[in-house]
Formats: structure tokens, C-alpha cells, sequence
């Protein structure tokens, strides 16, 4: 038995996210982590809303609302979404909490008493109206490139370019309207990160078990990038993590708040502690998952993320965590395993919240139930490359692999046997070699299934069980209960039980996938609490003889063309 401890990218808190967020991160986490715990390892799964930064500022003052109330609220939004898709986090924390204030203060007294961060005098946007200093994004212009009048101090929005605040015609504060703005001069931390770059270098090259994707990220940023260049880690924002505490080793950080990619990845940790909180356990209990020293030195970390979020993990966050271990006292576990994906498209073109383009984790809950939304995403999850969704795609998942393969199969062998033997597993007959030959075909699928698994291909997984589902079919057809039971009971019942395990075989191994799904059968079964399957043999005799099932429901209703047609109106936005 292994422990696994998983991390999803943390979803901003400022609204709710579409079906490509959920597809880049915390859905492909949550196949694995059910996998591993199916396995009989020890898993710690862990995700939190990233709740700081301008975006949240700015989305609380859109609805009104105060950013600590506004947070609070779309956390729960964020949560019961998050259940609703049967995620199956041991915490979901939030980077807000008294733990990530806590722990982000340490780590930078940490990288403060180590020389890696410096306090640094720049000039900077003050608007007089406001009373403050105003982050880059929070100053709007004309762009000098476009001439576009909406720009922001960090990109314009039209033509994409990176802009300074200073580069902005006729700037603008974005809290008031206020032009009267001046250039004062104010202190910021940085992380001086190019001190560590051939300690994070090392660490990279040794890393030969990762994907070319990203480590080549990772170098990228390393020698030629602005990654590895000294950071500003602090803002002027009244949301966030303090940057002046008692301890800290400097002076002059009052109203400002550490930059929201510092906190963030902290999280991790801080919402295991919170996890252990919220358990009544001691600090031990998730320090084992985090501190070499203190029992995490046999976890294995794996990462899911999105590909925008790779240097954040390969290089910011391990800096942060070497840096806090600058004297050997406090060895953070950094990450084994990075799996990162690229973007989900939507009918060919991009998910938008503005233009109502695209379908949302809340609306996707109110059309069809989560398995079929987790099926289709799983099984197109953007590895290799992008991916997009369609609905004809989605139709055809949704009514040829779940309805037609694995529901059907379900529900002729239950409906078969409760009609001919009643409803319990029937006795009597022996195998033949056309269930010997199922054994042998399971077996070699199940060590691929496996091998898949473990080396997170989730859309090949998810093939490799859609021919798992298939071989249901392919024996019912070959063997023919219902010609068999005209002429030979006994061969008939024995074909019968045989395909009861096997729905209770394909049940246990659906459930990473679909997890609803796969409940709903094996309880129809009366064996909730199934292990993971040795060899098929075994497993296709775990049911006996005897043990008493319920047909279970109608599991999937299928997509007409008509509601096909009405979704993709609906969803296409403009
Ligand atoms: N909120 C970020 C995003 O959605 C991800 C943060 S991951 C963390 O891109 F490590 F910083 F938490
Ligand atoms: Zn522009």
C-alpha cells in the first residue's frame, strides 16, 4: 500500500467554471484518486477556490458585495458543484482561510530569513481620489497600440498586447474614474527566484519520467524565459494575506498583500491542515503528507493542471518551498508527478461567460445527470492536444457507449434472469470454453486497463473500459441465454451468473469514471462495497449462487436528436 497525495488547480473563486476547467484539472484528479483508493492505497485529495488577487476584487465589486461575503458564497456555489460531479476531495479549502494566512507568512519569513527576498523602492500609479496605490489592473486607458479606450494597465484586451500602466493614453482609475492620478514612489517584496535556479534546475533534470511537455515548459522559463526573473510578490490590495505581520524581517508592507500566485499553491498545504481541522486531528496528521522530516517521505505527490499553470508548479512554487528549507529544517515535499492538459473547445471556437457561449458546470447538472458529462470528458480529455466539444460527439457517447453498451448490457442480463430464475444469482451448469475464453480476454484488458491508469492516459482508460463494456455484448450474443434456456437450464443459469459478475465486475471497474453510475448497479447487486478485481476468473464468481439483486432502473436515457438540436441553440451563445 502506497500513499498518493493528489492536487488539483485551484479554481478562482470568481465565478462559476465551464466544462473545460473542470475537464483541465479536477475531474482527471478525481478519476485518479478514486482509482488509487479503489487499489487499497492511501490518498489525500485536495483542492481549494483560489480566492485573492484583482479578479476577485473586482468580481465582488461587480455584484455588490463586500469581497469576504462574496467569496464565502461562491465558495458554497463552487462546493456543491463541485459534490454535484461527484468530486471526491478529501477537503476543499479555501486559500482564504486562517491556514493559508498562517502558513503563507511562515514561508515568507522563511524565504525572508534566508536572503531570498528583498525589499525594493519602485514608482507607482497613486490615485489621490481613491486614496491608494492601484495595481496594474485597476488603471484603464487608451491602448497606445489599438487605440482601443477600455485597456488595462497590464494587457489590452483588444489586441492582447502586455502593457505598463505608464504606456496608457488618457489613464483612468478603475475604482473611480478618477484621471487624477500620480507617480509615487512605494516598497515591494521580491523573491529573488534567480538564486535558486540551479538548485530548480537540478531538479528539473531529474525529473526523467516526465512528459516533454512539461518539462520542456519548465526549461524554457529557466534559461531563456522572464520565469525564473526576481518577482514582485506583493500588491496593493486590501484581499489577501497580509504582507506586514508580527515577525516578518522587514518593515513598511502595511496595506499590502502578498500576490495572489504566492498564496495560491500554499493552499495545498494549508487545506490539508485544514483538513485535519475540520477532523479534530493534530497537526501530525497532514504534516505526514508534507513534511519529509515528519512522515511524507514515502508519499508520492502527483499534480493535476491546466498548461498555463505549468511554471507556477515547476518553478515558482519549488522555489518557495527550497527557499523555506534554506537551513535543511523544514523539507517540503514537492511534487513527484505533474499531469498538465491542454484546452477544451467549444464547437470549434472558445467557452465565454459573456457571450453565454459554451455549457457550465451549473447548467450541465440541470440538463443530464454527472456521469454522462464526466464520460464524455473523460473519454475526449485534451492530452495530445486540444480537444472540443460537441454536442453530435456528446450524443453519440452519451447514446452508443453508456446507453447502448454498458446500459444495455445491464438491463438485458438483470431483466433476462429476474424473468427466467427470479431475482437472485442463479445456480447450476459449469463453464465452458466460452467462459474460460472471457476470462482470458478480461484478464489482458485488465492488466491494460491497469497499466493505463496508473500512468494517467485517461482517454485511453477510458477506451480500454468502453472494450471492457463491449465483451459483455459480444458474450450475451455469442452464448445466448435465451436459446439455451429453451433447451439446457442449467447452461442457461450458468451464462446468467456469469454476466451477473460480469455487470458487478463492470460496475467496479466504471466507478473512477462514473461513480453515480456504478453506485446505482452495485447496489442493485447488494454489494456496495466491492474491491478492486484480482484475476477475472475470481472475479466472475464473487456474486454466488443464491444472492438476491434488484433490477436496477433504466441507467441512461438517451439524447433525441430534437433536444440535441435544442441544447446546441441554447449553449451557442451571441
Ligand atoms: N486559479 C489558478 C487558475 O485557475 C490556478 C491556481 S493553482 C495554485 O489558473 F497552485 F496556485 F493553487
Ligand atoms: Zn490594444
Amino acid at each position: 500500500m502506497a500513499r498518493i497525495l493528489i492536487t488539483s488547480a485551484l479554481p478562482y473563486i470568481n465565478g462559476v467554471k465551464h466544462l473545460g476547467n473542470l475537464v483541465g484539472s479536477q475531474l482527471p484528479a478525481d478519476v485518479y484518486a478514486r482509482y488509487m483508493r479503489a487499489r487499497g492505497h492511501e490518498v489525500m485529495f485536495i483542492c481549494a477556490t483560489d480566492e485573492h488577487g484583482t479578479p476577485a476584487e473586482l468580481a465582488a465589486a461587480r455584484a455588490g458585495k463586500p469581497v469576504a461575503e462574496y467569496c464565502a458564497e461562491m465558495h458554497a456555489v463552487q462546493k456543491r458543484l463541485a459534490d454535484g460531479f461527484g468530486l471526491s476531495f478529501d477537503h476543499f479549502g479555501r486559500s482564504s482561510s486562517a491556514r493559508n494566512h498562517a502558513l503563507t507568512q511562515h514561508m515568507a519569513r522563511r524565504l525572508g530569513e534566508a536572503g531570498l527576498i528583498e525589499v525594493r523602492t519602485e514608482r507607482q500609479v497613486y490615485s489621490v481620489a481613491d486614496g491608494r496605490f492601484l495595481p496594474d489592473r485597476y488603471i484603464e486607458g487608451t491602448c497606445p497600440n489599438c487605440g482601443f479606450e477600455r485597456a488595462r494597465g497590464d494587457q489590452c484586451e483588444m489586441c492582447t498586447k502586455q502593457l505598463d500602466p505608464t504606456d496608457l493614453i488618457n489613464p483612468r482609475s478603475a475604482i473611480s474614474g478618477s484621471t487624477d492620478l500620480e507617480v509615487r514612489e512605494t516598497r515591494h517584496l521580491y523573491l529573488r527566484q534567480s538564486l535558486l535556479r540551479d538548485r530548480l534546475e537540478a531538479w528539473i533534470d531529474s525529473k526523467t519520467d516526465w512528459p516533454v511537455l512539461t518539462t520542456s515548459i519548465a526549461r524554457k522559463w529557466l534559461r531563456d524565459g522572464d520565469g525564473l526573473q526576481d518577482r514582485g510578490i506583493t500588491r496593493d490590495l486590501e484581499w489577501g494575506v497580509p504582507a506586514q505581520f508580527p515577525g516578518a524581517p522587514w518593515s513598511g508592507m502595511e496595506g499590502k498583500v502578498f500576490y495572489v500566485w504566492f498564496d495560491a499553491p500554499i493552499e495545498y498545504i494549508a487545506a490539508t491542515a485544514e483538513w485535519a481541522d475540520a477532523h479534530g486531528h493534530p497537526d501530525a496528521a497532514w504534516q505526514r503528507w508534507w513534511r519529509e522530516d515528519l512522515g511524507a517521505g514515502d508519499v508520492r505527490y502527483v499534480q493535476f493542471m491546466g498548461k498555463d499553470n505549468v511554471p507556477f508548479h515547476t518553478l515558482s512554487f519549488p522555489a518557495t518551498l527550497m527557499g523555506a528549507n534554506h537551513d535543511g529544517t523544514e523539507p517540503w515535499k514537492l511534487v513527484d508527478y505533474i499531469k498538465s492538459f491542454n484546452w477544451l473547445t467549444y464547437e470549434g471556437g472558445k467557452f465565454s461567460t459573456s457571450q453565454g457561449r459554451g455549457v457550465f458546470m451549473d447548467q450541465a447538472l440541470e440538463i443530464l445527470p454527472s456521469d454522462c458529462w464526466r464520460w464524455w470528458l473523460l473519454a475526449n480529455a485534451p492530452e495530445s492536444g486540444d480537444a472540443d466539444f460537441t454536442w453530435t460527439s456528446f450524443q453519440s457517447a452519451l447514446n452508443r457507449d453508456l446507453a447502448d453498451v454498458l446500459g444495455n448490457f445491464v438491463s438485458r442480463v438483470t431483466k433476462f434472469c429476474s424473468a427466467r430464475f427470479g431475482e437472485a444469482v442463479p445456480a447450476g451448469g459449469a463453464w465452458t470454453e466460452a467462459e474460460h475464453g472471457l476470462a482470458r480476454a478480461l484478464d489482458q484488458r485488465l492488466a491494460a486497463y491497469g497499466a493505463l491508469m496508473e500512468a494517467m492516459e485517461i482517454r485511453k482508460s477510458a477506451a480500454e473500459l468502453r472494450a471492457i463494456w463491449a465483451l459483455g455484448n459480444e458474450y450475451l450474443q455469442a452464448a445466448a441465454p435465451w436459446s439455451a434456456f429453451k433447451t439446457d437450464r442449467d447452461r442457461a443459469a450458468c451464462i446468467i451468473r456469469v454476466a451477473l459478475n460480469l455487470v458487478r465486475l463492470n460496475a467496479v471497474l466504471s466507478a473512477p469514471f462514473i461513480p453515480a453510475t456504478a453506485q446505482r448497479i452495485l447496489s442493485a447487486l447488494g454489494c456496495p462495497d466491492a474491491g478492486w478485481p484480482g484475476a477475472a476468473a475470481e472475479a466472475l464468481a464473487a456474486l454466488p449462487p443464491g444472492s438476491a439483486f434488484r433490477v436496477p432502473e433504466n441507467l441512461f436515457e438517451k439524447l433525441s436528436d430534437a433536444r440535441r438540436a435544442e441544447l446546441e441553440a441554447r449553449f451557442a451563445g451571441g
